[in-house]
C-alpha cells in the first residue's frame, strides 16, 4: 500500500486481467490508428510526399525509406529492451534482482560507437543530396519564381511570360527554378517533384523540378509567411514538350479586345474604371492598348491569360466542386474574406460589375 493506492501487481486477479485487456486495447486502438493514415488515398492528401513524380523526389524518397527502417530498427530493440527489463525485474514476489553493469566501459564505448556509424551513414548520402537537390544542371530550363504575399508568380524569362499560381513544365525535361520573394520570407514546395526551398528577399535561392510524366501536381508555401499563409497554394502542370511548347506560344500572344456593345467590352470597362489596373498588367494584341502597371508599383498577378489557369486567388479557388464562376463571384464580392490580410480590396463592385468582369476574364484564354 502506498499512498493509499494498491499496487496493481497485488490486486485481484479479476481487477488484474481487466488492466491487461484494457492495456492491450490501448495498443490495438494505437495501431489501428497509425495502420489508417497509410490507408488514406492519393487523391485526399494531393501535398504527400510518399508519391514522388520525379528523378528529384525519386532522390529524396530513396534517401527516406532507409533511414526510416534504421529508426525502426533502433526502436524495435530499444523498447524491446526495455519491455525485456520491464518484465524480467519487475517488482513481485521472488523477483531477481538486474546484473549492475553501471561503470562499464567496454557496452560505453559500444554504446556510442554504433550509434555514431549509424548517424554517420544516414549524413554522408543526407548531405551529398541537398547539395544535388539545388544545384541545377546549367542545360536547364530558367523560370523564375517570385514569392508574393500570398501566390506565386512564375516568370519565363526565354519567352518574356508571365504567368501565377499554375507552374507549367515540359515533362522530362529538367527546370530550374530561380526563386526570391518580393516581401518577405517565403518557401516553394511542390512535394511530387522536390523537397522545400525558400524564397528569400534581395536573394536567389534555386532549386531542381522535373516530372517524369504530364500531371498536376500540388504545391504549398512551406514558410508562414503572415495572415493567408495557409492559403498561399501553387500547382505544376507538366505537359508533354509539345503541348507546353504550344502553351509557351499562346502565352506570348497579347489578349483579344473585345468587341464594343458586348458583356466582354463592359468587363474590360469596369477592369479599367475601377481601380484593377493599378496593380494587374494585362497585355493586348494591339499592344498600344495594353494595361502594364509600373515596374515600381503593388505588382499583382498579371491577367493577360487569367482563363488558362486552373486555379486562382492563391490556387486557393475554385474549391473542389465549386465552378469558376462561383468561386470568381465569391473572390471579386470581397478577396479578403477569402483570403484574411489579401492586398486585393474589396471594391464593393455591383452584381452586375462582377458578371461582366468575370465575362471578360474567361475569355482571357
Ligand atoms: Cu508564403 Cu507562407
Amino acid at each position: 500500500m502506498v499512498g493509499g493506492l494498491e499496487s496493481p501487481y497485488h490486486a485481484q486477479p479479476m481487477a488484474r486481467t481487466r488492466q491487461h485487456l484494457l492495456r492491450l486495447g490501448t495498443v490495438v486502438g494505437a495501431t489501428l490508428l497509425l495502420g489508417g493514415c497509410s490507408l488514406i488515398e492519393i487523391e485526399d492528401a494531393p501535398l504527400t510526399t510518399f508519391e514522388p513524380a520525379g528523378p528529384f523526389a525519386d532522390r529524396i524518397d530513396g534517401l527516406f525509406w532507409p533511414v526510416f527502417w534504421i529508426a525502426v530498427g533502433v526502436f524495435v530493440l530499444v523498447q524491446g529492451a526495455i519491455l525485456v527489463a520491464v518484465f524480467l525485474y519487475r517488482d513481485r514476489e521472488g523477483a531477481k534482482e538486474a546484473r549492475q553493469l553501471h561503470g562499464s566501459p567496454k557496452l560505453e564505448i559500444l554504446w556510442t560507437v554504433i550509434p555514431a556509424l549509424i548517424l554517420a551513414g544516414v549524413a554522408v548520402p543526407t548531405t551529398a543530396a541537398v547539395f544535388d537537390l539545388t544545384e541545377c544542371d546549367p542545360e536547364a530550363m530558367e523560370i523564375q519564381v517570385i514569392g508574393h504575399q500570398w501566390w506565386f508568380e512564375f516568370y519565363y524569362p526565354e519567352a518574356d511570360v508571365y504567368t501565377a499560381n499554375v507552374m507549367v513544365i515540359p515533362a522530362g525535361q529538367e527546370v530550374c527554378a530561380h526563386m526570391t520573394s518580393d516581401d518577405v520570407l517565403h518557401n516553394f514546395w511542390i512535394p511530387a517533384l522536390n523537397g522545400k526551398r525558400y524564397l528569400v528577399p534581395g536573394q536567389t535561392t534555386f532549386l531542381r523540378l522535373q516530372a517524369h510524366e504530364p500531371g498536376e501536381f500540388w504545391g504549398h508555401c512551406a514558410e508562414f509567411c503572415g495572415l493567408s499563409h495557409s492559403l498561399m497554394r501553387a500547382r505544376a502542370l507538366a505537359l508533354e514538350p509539345a503541348e507546353y511548347q504550344a502553351w509557351l506560344q499562346a502565352q506570348q500572344e497579347g489578349a483579344p479586345v473585345p468587341e464594343e456593345e458586348t458583356q466582354e467590352w463592359d468587363g474590360l470597362q469596369v477592369f479599367q474604371n475601377k481601380g484593377c489596373t493599378q496593380c494587374h498588367t494585362v497585355r493586348f494584341e494591339d499592344d498600344s492598348l495594353s494595361l502594364v502597371v509600373a515596374a515600381e508599383a503593388f505588382n499583382g498577378p498579371e491577367l493577360t491569360h487569367f482563363a488558362s489557369r486552373s486555379v486562382f486567388a492563391g490556387a486557393v479557388l475554385p474549391e473542389e466542386g465549386q465552378s469558376r464562376e462561383d468561386g470568381l463571384k465569391e473572390w471579386l464580392a470581397d478577396p479578403p474574406s477569402i483570403k484574411p490580410g489579401s492586398f486585393m480590396p474589396n471594391l464593393a463592385l455591383t452584381e452586375q460589375e462582377i458578371d461582366d468582369l468575370i465575362a471578360w476574364l474567361e475569355s482571357n484564354e
